[in-house]
């Protein structure tokens, strides 16, 4: 199995450009089931899940070329509407399937996604708004039986708790229902905002973008009008690289971003002492003089994202004082603590708060891979340890960082992919 050795202490520089949004990607791909041509999509991460994902596409029945992260995709060649669980079980995020294949076959089935990682994640918010727009849905034999004969109705969703990918199912549902779906407590995620511009692109009315009270008109079954597009910039990817500049102290740039997104990330940087610089398509971080401790509370977009926590955690191991981080969203998302604590960090878990005493040197260890955030973290922490870190379990730093190891070096890491 693949593994991640890190000699840490060297000096980053330069800029590095930051590749399509994996979590915009991957609902955009989803709603290519409710158009009626095929189309290209640019800007699209060489990551796994969205090789995964286009894997369920193809075995559905869609057709694609791949070349250079532009995907040239035909789902209207979609003939099957099961999605099993050979492909959920690897990846959660093909629950986004649901809502469209509904949508437009009027049936589908989809394996349930288990628990994962860092938490339960249930998608029992998805399926009750599903109900609530007229579909019949069974458990059974650990799949979503879900069928809507006479197409979907419009009706007023109410989430109890912000979702993304619970409001991304509903958003392409509600695209091709019959009548007007209102959606209140929407997720605001950039990811989300784009997903709707580009429906709204495809013909589908939709008031209310980028605010928690969606309207959408929908088509009454009749298949989108889906024009080519590119994919937004990843702003957790932008946002690692930035940790990366912060935990050395070093200079460095992140080019192709949309620097609003990266918002209350920068004002986190800012707090522990380093200066920022931003254009609309750059972000520059600068060394601190003094790497101060951070408060930090993981909550929805425009708030502190929790895919950026375990990196925060990262820098906050080697900051002059005690930072106090604060995971509302997950409850298990503390996994990559006690792999940060094997080289040296003083970090003590209470529940979902995290206690994190900056010192002054991490060692280079053997340390695990526990999820797609977590592995990041411990390359960030890799990167100021003394002597050398093997990170193992790297397949899930695959699943959402576009040749990690290459933009590292080109910035002046020592990091190699090794087998064993
Ligand atoms: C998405 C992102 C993930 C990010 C997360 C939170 C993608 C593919 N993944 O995951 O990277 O960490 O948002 O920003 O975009 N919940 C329920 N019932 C449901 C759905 C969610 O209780 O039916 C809970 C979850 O357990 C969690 C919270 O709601 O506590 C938010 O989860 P959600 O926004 O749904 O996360 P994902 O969409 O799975």
């Amino acid at each position: 199995m693949d593994y991640l050795q890190i000699i840490g202490k060297q000096t980053l520089n330069g800029a590095v450009k930051i590749s399509g949004a994996k979590n915009a990607a991957l609902p955009l791909l989803g709603a290519t089931i409710l158009s009626k041509n095929s189309l290209t999509i640019s800007n699209l991460p060489n990551v796994v899940d969205i090789n995964t994902f286009l894997k369920l596409l193809k075995m559905l029945g869609a057709t694609y070329t791949l070349e250079n992260e532009q995907v040239n995709i035909d789902s209207t060649t979609i003939n099957k509407t099961k999605a099993t669980y050979e492909i959920v079980k690897t990846m959660r995020a093909s629950i986004l399937v649901l809502g469209p294949l509904l949508a437009r076959f009027g049936h589908c089935e989809v394996s349930l996604p288990g628990g994962c990682a860092i938490g339960q994640r249930p998608v029992d918010l998805h399926l009750k708004a599903l109900e609530e727009m007229g579909a019949i849905i069974e458990i059974k034999n650990g799949y979503i039986e879900a069928k809507a004969p006479y197409g979907l109705k419009g009706a007023k969703i109410i989430f109890d708790k912000v979702t993304v990918t619970g409001s991304e199912n509903i958003i392409m549902a509600a695209a091709l229902a019959h009548g007007t779906t209102t959606i209140i407590n929407a997720a605001k995620e950039p990811e989300v905002v784009q997903l709707c511009e580009i429906l709204q692109d495809s013909g589908v009315e939709i008031n209310g973008i980028g605010t928690n009270t969606l309207t959408i008109k929908g088509s009454d079954q009749k298949l989108l009008d889906m024009k080519n597009f590119t994919i937004i910039p990843d702003r957790i990817e932008a946002g690692t690289y930035l940790c990366a500049g912060a935990i050395t102290n070093n200079k460095l740039t992140v080019t192709d971003v949309i620097a609003d997104h990266l918002s209350a990330i920068l004002i986190k940087f800012e707090q522990m002492g380093f200066t920022i610089k931003q254009t609309n398509s750059t972000v520059t971080i600068y060394p601190a003089s003094d790497i101060k401790p951070v408060n930090i509370i993981t909550t929805e977009y425009p708030g502190f994202p929790t895919d950026m926590q375990a990196q925060f955690m990262a820098i906050a191991t080697i900051a002059n004082g005690v930072s106090i981080i604060d995971e509302k969203l997950f409850e298990n998302r503390f996994m990559h603590a006690s792999e940060l604590i094997r080289m040296g960090a003083n970090i003590t878990i209470n529940g979902t708060v995290a206690t994190i005493t900056g010192i002054n040197q991490l060692y280079g260890a053997d340390v695990m891979a526990t999820d797609l955030r977590a592995s990041s973290a411990l390359v960030l922490a890799a990167l100021v340890a003394k002597d050398t870190t093997n990170i193992h379990r790297i397949y899930h730093l695959d699943r959402g960082y576009n040749q990690l190891e290459v933009k590292l070096s080109n910035l002046g890491a020592n990091i190699k992919r090794l087998k064993g």
